[in-house]
């Protein structure tokens, strides 16, 4: 039944009610997603953490043993599978490199962008280049560069609220988020 009108829904192309994070590792999905569950009760779907559950292992070892490659098939299927109701979805920062993803992402809910510079997502991400395969220590700086040249129009064209991270705390992130989408009229019910 919940299938079937899923189906229906899809088919006529209505837009579900999740809110959908993207944006470069580092830009705070994860903690925003919480932050938001908090504030406006929605449940939390982080893809990533679902691979790994899914798969029985960590991203790194995805990437060590299959490849890039495969994370990215692991990420579609994830996409076409999805069958979320009032859920903020935290994705992966290269989820938007497959435009059938950005598709189904935007029928799954409003899409917003947590946009960071290269120096925010560098004092962010020092610490944090574990279990990111794509990151090395070493040569962080000219990787988010070069990550970012590629993926920022991207994650601007399919966004649909654009929220600049700035220095901001995460409560400001999530109050800006919220005032954007009851602008766009969404409903938080
Ligand atoms: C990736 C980002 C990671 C994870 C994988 C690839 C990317 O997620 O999906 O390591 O290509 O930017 P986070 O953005 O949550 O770190």
């Amino acid at each position: 039944m919940v299938l079937a009108l899923y189906l229906v829904i899809q088919c006529m192309g209505i837009r579900m009610n999740n809110i959908v994070l993207i944006g470069m590792m580092g830009s705070g999905k994860s903690t925003i997603a919480k932050a938001l569950k908090k504030e406006i009760g929605f449940d939390i779907y982080d893809m990533d953490f679902e691979i790994e559950k899914a798969q029985k292992t960590t991203i790194n070892d995805i990437f060590k043993k299959h490849g890039e490659s495969y994370f990215r098939k692991l990420e579609n299927i994830m996409c076409q599978q999805m069958l979320l109701n009032r859920t903020v979805i935290s994705t992966g920062g290269g989820i938007v490199l497959n435009p059938e993803n950005i598709r189904l992402l935007k029928k799954m809910g409003r899409v917003v962008y947590l946009k960071g510079s290269v120096e925010v997502l560098y004092k962010r991400l020092m610490k944090q280049t574990e279990n990111r395969p794509l990151l090395d220590p070493e040569q962080l700086k000219k990787q988010l560069e070069d990550l970012l040249v590629f993926r920022e129009s991207l994650y601007e064209k399919s966004a649909d609220v654009i929220i600049p991270i700035g220095d901001l705390s995460i409560d400001a992130v999530t109050r800006e988020i919220i005032d954007n989408l009851i602008e766009l009229g969404y409903k938080f019910e």
